[in-house]
């Protein structure tokens, strides 16, 4: 049923029909369009546009249709223009001519406002619980390998030893800003925009406010041809996405290196990698790539929506549908990937001590050396010099700092003294770095102390 055909003399041209159509896609969020239709006749009702008796019988003919689409009674066929036309025609259908009351006082400019509202509202929740599950499983490697040390590196070269749960602590906090910037979004996007009617709000006395509070919104928008053209709130989640997705994919990046041959930090479990239909050798980490390639897509959609926004003059245009397909992909996108990387994680196995050789192995308590030197009196700039003998030195005999035997650190300076090995080992060298946010084990279990606090107040 077409729900403007008065003032045509024609029939729609099948392709423009196809073309313009958004039912393939915004059939996903017919439940909020039920739900919003639902809060609109108890608002009409309330308002006394709609008798008690015609808001039962459409609140029974919607809950039914909501119910047979939920059992596959009423499939959702493409003959609709959208899922707004569908619920209507459906609704007139079932109950009669009292179903043509239901869009008293609106506009399918602010019913999908509406309807695409509550669905973000209702995916960032789902998102979010995602990004806890991963958050706790970040918690307990964090908790697992406080004295789990590893080459810190910066330019991709080892530079300090940290541990692993001073890394993974990295991405705690990636993730929890991320879980803050789409509470943000949630809060900033919870205005009603119903009654803001096409454009220009409408002539019968709707309670906006009583809508708004229907349907679990702060309240209701304040200027109705921003209700109907602002798609902010799609730009700020897919931005907000796209962190998420640039966070993923740097930690996916390390599980890839960290899985290969040369560094062998990690082993992912059978269950996550995948094989060469050629090489028997391979294991390769496919999840860790996939996730990394999906970032583009995430990147692809907040690009696409922000230049369809910028040349649109007020209010509604055509060019919005354009914002649900992108948007709907880039939801699967980012719930998929957060899915399969935390089972990708909490499956690996850590090879501690392939990373604290790693760690010994690459100079990376150099630092720590010259720190010996500069509380003996050495000036730093000194003490940096006679560091960078003592490492070139090792490098030619093919040794780490901790092999080279006393006599050998004295010749290079006779400030060294016996304690230099006690000074240079892996574990002091953590266990020193004790300003809060750092890696030593002291304040380390301060800050899961804290992130524990975090994952209860949830
Ligand atoms: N399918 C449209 C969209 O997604 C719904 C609003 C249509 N309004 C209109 N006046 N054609 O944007």
């Amino acid at each position: 049923m077409k729900l403007w055909g008065g003032r045509f003399t024609k029939e729609t041209n099948q392709l423009v029909h196809n073309f313009n159509a958004s039912i393939g896609f915004d059939q996903k969020f017919y439940h909020q369009d039920i739900r919003g239709s639902i809060a609109h006749v108890t608002m009409l009702t309330k308002q006394g546009i709609l008798t008690n008796a015609e808001r039962d019988t459409i609140i029974a003919g919607l809950t039914g249709i909501e119910k047979d689409i939920e059992n596959g009674t009423l499939v959702i066929d493409g003959t609709e223009e959208d899922i707004h036309s569908f619920v209507e025609a459906n609704l007139i259908a079932r109950v009669g001519d009292v179903g043509k009351k239901l869009h008293t006082g609106r506009s399918r400019n602010d019913q999908v406002a509406l309807d695409m509202k509550l669905y973000i509202r209702d995916e960032i929740g789902a998102v979010d619980e995602l990004l806890f599950s991963l958050l706790k499983e970040l918690h307990r490697l964090m908790k697992e390998n406080v004295t789990t040390y590893m080459p810190g590196f910066t330019h991709l070269q080892k530079a300090q030893p940290v541990t692993l749960a001073h890394h993974v602590g990295a991405y705690f906090e990636m993730f929890k800003r991320d879980r803050s910037r789409l509470a943000d979004t949630k809060s900033r996007l919870n205005y009603c925009p119903l009654g803001a009617g096409a454009l220009a709000g409408t002539t019968y006395p709707l309670d906006r406010e009583y809508t708004a509070s229907l349907l679990d919104f702060t309240g209701a928008t304040l200027n109705s041809m921003d209700s109907v053209s602002d798609r902010d709130y799609l730009i700020e989640l897919l931005s907000a996405f796209s962190t998420i997705m640039m966070h993923l994919s740097r930690f996916c990046e390390e599980i890839i290196l960290w899985n290969s041959n040369e560094y062998r930090f990690i082993t992912l479990d059978d269950a996550y990698s995948t094989g060469s239909s050629i090489m028997p050798q391979k294991k390769n980490p496919d999840i860790a790539e996939l996730v990394r390639g999906k970032t583009g897509r995430v990147y692809g959609a907040l690009v696409s929506i922000l230049t369809t926004m910028k040349g649109l003059p007020l209010a509604y245009n055509k060019d919005m549908q354009e914002d649900k397909e992108l948007t709907f992909d880039a939801i699967d996108t980012v719930k998929g990937c957060l899915a399969l990387f935390t089972g990708m994680i909490s499956t690996m196995t850590v090879n501690a001590s392939v990373m604290e050789a790693s760690a010994k192995n690459g100079f990376t308590n150099a630092t720590d050396a010259a720190d010996y030197l500069v509380n003996h009196g050495v000036p730093f700039r000194d003490a940096h010099g006679i560091v960078g003998q003592l490492v070139l030195f090792c490098e030619q005999k093919g040794i780490a700092l901790d092999d080279m035997t006393l006599d050998e650190y004295k010749a290079i300076s006779p400030v060294f003294e016996a304690d230099i090995f006690d000074a240079i080992r892996m574990e002091t060298c953590v266990t020193k770095r004790n300003t809060l946010g750092a890696p030593g084990p002291a304040v380390m279990e301060e800050v899961i102390r804290r992130n524990e606090i975090y994952l209860g107040e949830k």
